[in-house]
């Protein structure tokens, strides 16, 4: 799979809030405004414990994932997922899927991951295969389906799957 040469990724800035909420109305349906709004408060990215990259075609905010940091809450229960850096809210445009996007913003994360830490998560619901499929290649493994992990159900009747992969 060849990268789209005309692909750039870098962190979020305030400006790309209004790109990322129509790009997230199209998976969510939540209204744009409350989208937009979620993001101008989230960004910009750079934090020490997260980091919201966008990918860009032609000027066009196309997708975007974020990295997050996990550190259980002492009331946490027992199955709670391990403290660590995680992979979170993949999302490719619907007319710019299958063209090394996605890989791109998971290499790009890993990448920033590993100057932290030597290991990342991410999580799936088990009916995403698309999902599932493309963190494959970065080698996640899956670790557990019973975890917990706040604020974080999956529906429409599939499992969550919590994967981890080693980083270099
Ligand atoms: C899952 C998603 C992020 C993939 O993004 P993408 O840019 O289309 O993925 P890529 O082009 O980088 O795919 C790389 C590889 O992953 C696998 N893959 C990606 N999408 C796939 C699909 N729909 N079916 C099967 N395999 C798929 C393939 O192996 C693919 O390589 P190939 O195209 O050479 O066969 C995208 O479909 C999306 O935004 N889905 C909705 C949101 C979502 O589910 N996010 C993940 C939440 S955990």
């Amino acid at each position: 799979m060849m990268p789209l040469p005309e692909l750039t990724v870098r962190p979020g800035v305030v400006g790309d809030a209004e790109a990322l909420g129509r790009l997230e109305h199209e998976r969510q349906g939540t209204p744009v405004r409350e989208l937009v709004e979620r993001f101008s408060t989230g960004l910009p990215a750079a934090r020490n414990d997260r980091l919201l990259l966008v990918a860009i075609v032609k000027d066009e905010v196309v997708g975007w994932g974020q990295v997050v940091h996990f550190q259980p809450p002492p009331e946490a229960p027992a199955n709670h997922a391990p403290e660590g850096w995680y992979l979170s809210s993949l999302l490719i445009a619907q007319n710019r899927r299958r063209l090394g996007i996605g890989a791109t913003l998971i290499q790009e994360r890993l990448a920033w991951v590993s100057t932290r830490a030597s290991e990342a998560y991410y999580f799936a619901n088990s009916r995403n295969w698309a999902s599932i499929a493309l963190h494959k290649r970065f080698a996640f493994e899956e670790l557990s389906r019973d975890f917990w992990f706040p604020d974080v159900t999956f529906p429409g009747g599939g499992q969550g799957v919590l994967f981890r992969t080693a980083l270099p």
